[in-house]
């Protein structure tokens, strides 16, 4: 692994304090997220136009390797270097067959026009500003390759029925609670718009769901069960009687065998371009 020099961590992203459990707990966390939903993920990639002869992928804020190991085991020929700001987290991706790299998005050690594909996976979320890494990602890209940003939007998470409407101020905390830190969990709506603004063209977006139709509703405990908002308990943001709530809904409705739960994603892609 690569240290390119001591990085302070930044943004709204803390491993230790993003749910219960601590880093154990969050390394878990990351893990559960990428195996819900990485199937959709690589069916867009393939849709637009993944082919590992292209390559190398740089995967910028990669954080444990979640992800950088399922794309290592879809494409064992495509050539991966993954990147993150925090050298302890991206330890976790070692012996993921990808380069490690920790170094900041807005700062890639990386000669200019170096890589074919640039992914940023639920990192944009976490920058106060994330047009410099975009901006970043584009200087490492060769003239028409692909920029790819996934990311949540919190007024269009998905669907969960039945609903439970008495956990929305809940979840409006949790949102606040990263704001506050400098993210932004309503950057889905923003994808499009930032890829235009950083230079990219041919810009699309592409939606993914992640329902419970072919996998147990307790998988979807990383998004919908409490243990995202044990930590804003510890830093008092949430009291126990609203934690005791959400995990009081959550029970019932992994325990409803007619529950039906649907997560919706947000993929954008751009190319980049001839000169930038
Ligand atoms: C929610 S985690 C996502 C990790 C990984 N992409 C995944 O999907 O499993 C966000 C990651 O972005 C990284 N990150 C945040 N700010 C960064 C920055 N300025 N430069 C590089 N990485 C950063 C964090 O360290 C963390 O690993």
């Amino acid at each position: 692994m690569t240290t390119i020099s001591p990085q302070p961590l930044a943004g709204s992203y803390d491993p230790a304090a993003t749910t219960s459990g601590g880093l154990r707990g969050e390394l878990a966390r990351l893990e559960a997220q990428a195996d819900l939903s990485f199937p959709e993920e690589l069916r867009i990639l393939h849709d637009l136009g993944l082919d590992p002869a292209d390559g190398p992928l740089v995967e910028v804020g990669a954080g444990s390797g979640a992800v950088t190991r399922r794309l290592r085991s879809a494409h064992p020929e495509l050539p991966l270097t993954a990147v993150d700001i925090d050298g302890d987290l991206l330890s976790h991706a070692a012996g993921c067959g990808a380069e490690l790299l920790v170094a900041d998005a807005t700062a890639l050690p990386l000669p200019d026009a170096c890589a074919g594909y640039v992914l940023l996976r639920y990192v944009l979320q976490h920058l106060s500003d994330p047009l410099p890494a975009l901006t970043e990602a584009l200087r490492i890209l060769r003239p028409g390759g692909r920029l790819i940003i996934t990311e949540v939007d919190a007024a269009c998470w998905g669907l969960a029925d039945p609903a439970y409407p008495e956990l929305a101020s809940i979840h409006g905390k949790l949102a606040a609670a990263q704001q506050s830190a400098g993210g932004d969990r309503t950057i889905g709506r923003r994808l499009t718009r930032l890829l235009r603004t950083a230079g990219c063209t041919d810009v699309v977006l592409r939606p993914f769901a992640t329902t419970n139709d072919d996998r147990p509703t307790a998988d979807f405990a990383p998004h919908l069960g409490p243990g995202r908002l044990q930590p804003l308990v510890a830093s008092g943001v949430l009291s126990l009687s609203e934690f005791a709530l959400a995990a009081d809904r959550w029970n019932r409705f992994r325990n409803d065998p007619d529950a039906y739960v649907m997560l919706l994603g947000f993929t954008a892609a751009g190319t980049a371009p001839a000169t930038h």
